[in-house]
């Protein structure tokens, strides 16, 4: 152990004790030893850890953890067996309110990181009711090199895994005997979709030799209309392997209301094709949010946290601040559930996203919905806000604009067009409030303030955090 009075700097290999004190936002516990920050995975705020080293970055110590010396009041019994080596759930041995907490700091700091001219007061986290079973959508990898665990035996069985990834481990897959965040039968559907591979004989994909037949088990759950639908997806067709696999698979689980086949022949790790069929069902499951019927396709975008997602779209209608006579844009519209959800409160929502699969749903949810006052734009928010901007465009300003883009923030050049809009009110739907705040520093420069900051927990045992920033125009630019 490193003596704490040695003026000699830690190197890797050394050992020490490090003391948690909370996560930083890639969910890594963070703590002292001595006049260093040590930085480890697997802490919990409050525990005393024996660590070795990995790195040193000037006054941060990247560590492994060797030994809980002493848990902290904030540490709880794992519910899972590979909590500590899946990459699914990093925060669940720690309480879940404290959970909270930590995201409650989390965002607190991040906007005082953004330095905008007022702090705004921000309102406490909405927690997720239930954090287990949450996730209605889970995307499982088969992979034919398993990743052993370091209590087993040298030389273990490791051609077949249908499961996770260790964390920052793409190129391994955990073999899942159990998952506590995927919808309760997720869980075995997962389970015997494994058993039935192995015993059928189907090879899982290799990530490397770019051969096996299995890649992903994408499983969905409709919480409020009970429909399930396994997406499986292939590397090739191969009808006479497949098709008994999903039968079986039905037999097994009748609640399955759907089964797809998604044929990917490339490279990529991802669970998207060039192309999908269907085995059995209809192809795609519905789920009833806030009274609107949305049609969920394998490759459609839906809030993986149904329950959050409802209370999410609640607040967004809140914050929106309609009375019935707006005109609202709605960008980065996804498959349309903002949009549909407002539109009875509005006059017209003017919707824009650029995957032409998400506004064909997005069309399609409204037509059966009944809805009219809703018009979908498919293209990318910078160019489509270019159009709208144009003298001649016919289309009206808005009053409200939704945002809601993906975790990377906006486009540098997008929030200047947002400005000359000059809707009277704001409301930005980050998942990452860090890249989030830094757009909101220029929407603020430019004449908004800050009113009102709300962040939901739509991703429990995560570093994640969704929050909802309301901004008004005040006129006042610090120009
Ligand atoms: C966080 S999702 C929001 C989805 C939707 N608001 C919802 O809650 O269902 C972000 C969406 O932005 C879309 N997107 C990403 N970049 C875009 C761009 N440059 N222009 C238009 N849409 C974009 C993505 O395809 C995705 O549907």
């Amino acid at each position: 152990m490193t003596d704490p009075q040695s003026t000699r700097k830690p190197r890797k290999g050394d050992e020490l004790e490090g003391q948690i004190e909370h996560f930083d936002r890639k969910g890594h516990a963070i703590g002292t030893s001595g006049v260093y920050s040590v930085r480890m995975r697997g802490g919990v705020p409050g525990d005393l850890w024996k660590l070795v080293v990995k790195k040193r970055r000037r006054h941060v110590l990247d560590a492994h953890r060797l030994e809980l010396l002493e848990a902290g009041p904030a540490r709880v019994e794992a519910r899972c067996q590979h909590a500590g080596d899946c990459g699914g759930c990093s925060f669940q041995t720690c309480d879940y309110t404290v959970q909270v907490a930590e995201k409650q700091r989390m965002v607190e700091e991040a906007l005082a990181a953004a330095e905008w001219p007022e702090l705004p007061i921000v309102d406490p986290v909405v927690p997720c009711a239930d954090p287990w079973n949450y996730r209605n959508k889970m995307e499982f990898t088969f992979s034919s090199r398993r990743w052993i665990a370091p209590h087993e035996p040298q030389g273990a069985e490791s051609a077949f895994a249908l499961g996770l990834h260790p964390p920052g481990l793409f190129s391994k897959v955990i073999q899942l005997a159990e998952c506590h965040i995927v919808f309760a039968a997720g869980e075995s559907i997962m389970r015997t979709a494994g058993k039935l591979a192995l015993e059928q004989g189907l090879d899982a994909w290799h990530i490397f030799e770019h051969t096996g037949l299995l890649r992903h088990l994408v499983l969905r759950h409709a919480v409020n209309t009970d429909e399930v639908m396994v997406n499986l997806v292939t590397s090739r067709e191969a009808p006479e392997l497949i098709e008994p696999f999903a039968k079986a698979l039905l037999e097994h689980h009748p609640e399955i209301t759907t089964i797809v086949q998604t044929i990917n022949t490339g490279v990529a790790m991802v669970a998207h094709g060039e192309s999908e069929r269907t085995l059995h069902g209809p192809g795609y499951i519905e789920e009833l949010l806030l009274g609107i019927r949305f049609r969920i396709s394998a490759r459609s975008f839906f809030q993986v946290n149904t329950v959050q997602a409802e209370r999410l779209f609640e607040i967004v209608r809140e914050e929106a601040g309609v009375r019935g006579d707006e005109v609202v844009y709605d960008l980065y519209s996804g498959a349309g559930s903002i949009a549909l959800v407002l539109a009875a409160s509005v006059k017209v929502v003017l919707a824009f996203e650029q995957v032409p699969e998400a506004v064909a749903d997005a069309i399609g949810n409204a037509e059966r919905n009944g809805v009219s006052n809703v018009n979908f734009f498919e293209g990318d928010v910078l160019t489509e806000l270019d159009a709208t901007l144009a003298e001649d465009s016919p289309l009206p300003r808005p009053d409200v604009c939704i945002v809601d883009p993906p975790r990377a923030g906006l486009h540098p050049d997008v929030p200047p067009k947002l400005l000359a809009l000059g809707a009277k009110r704001i409301v930005y739907v980050s998942c990452n409030i860090h890249n989030g705040a830094k757009d909101m520093a220029k929407l603020i420069e430019g004449g908004y303030r800050v009113t009102r900051v709300r962040p939901v927990d739509l991703f429990p045992h995560t570093p994640h955090v969704e929050c909802v920033v309301t901004l008004e125009l005040t006129g006042e630019t610090s120009e």
